[in-house]
């Protein structure tokens, strides 16, 4: 093997090793997002009255009892939105951390103020989100999941309007 070889292989290896010992430095940023490793096999429970992927002419979950909209707009925010939205909305996920701007607070006025249309664009087009997500989460889910949102925003606005203990 020729010196250049031995050096360059030598630096190779000198960069992986590095390279893993920053990402255990750095750690797992992704903890907070639900997921399913194939040896385990069971998948969280899917809302009742949710219309399967495959049925084309399911209920639509528009048409579920406000209270298990809103369990299974939890459960879609958290496939879909936590990782940078942040778990309570505050906007402060582990992905979203490295963003500049940083992801939206979905608890402030604005959005507060925004009707569904606008809250749907936001939501699906909004900036930040290029067009992405409107491939990714699925018609049938937006309507909890914008219920959901409305109630993180909510809960905010009742927080900011109790009185001063
Ligand atoms: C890849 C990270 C990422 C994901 C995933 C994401 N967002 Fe965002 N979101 C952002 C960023 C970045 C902004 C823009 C912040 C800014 O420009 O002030 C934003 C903006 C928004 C806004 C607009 C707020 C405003 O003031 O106009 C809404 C609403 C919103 N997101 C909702 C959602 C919802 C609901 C989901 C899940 C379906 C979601 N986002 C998923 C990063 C993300």
């Amino acid at each position: 093997m020729k010196r250049r070889t031995k050096i360059a292989i030598a630096l190779l290896i000198l960069a992986g090793v590095g390279g893993m010992s920053a990402a255990l430095f750095i750690g797992p940023r992704m903890r907070i997002q639900p997921n399913i490793r194939p040896h385990q096999a069971v998948f969280a429970p899917l809302p009742a009255n949710l219309a399967p992927y495959s049925t084309p002419a399911g209920p639509p979950a528009a048409s579920m009892p406000a209270d298990q909209a809103l369990a299974a707009g939890k459960v879609y925010y958290g496939y879909y939105c936590a990782f940078c939205h942040g778990a309570a909305g505050r906007g402060d996920g582990p992905v979203g951390e490295s963003y500049t701007p940083a992801p939206a607070d979905l608890r402030t006025a604005a959005v507060r103020g925004y009707s569904d249309a606008q809250l749907e664009r936001a939501m699906l087009t909004g900036p930040g989100h290029e067009p992405v997500l409107e491939q990714v989460v699925w018609p049938a889910y937006r309507p909890a999941l914008m219920a959901y949102v409305r109630q993180l925003a909510a809960s905010q606005e009742a927080a900011a309007s109790r009185p001063a203990p």
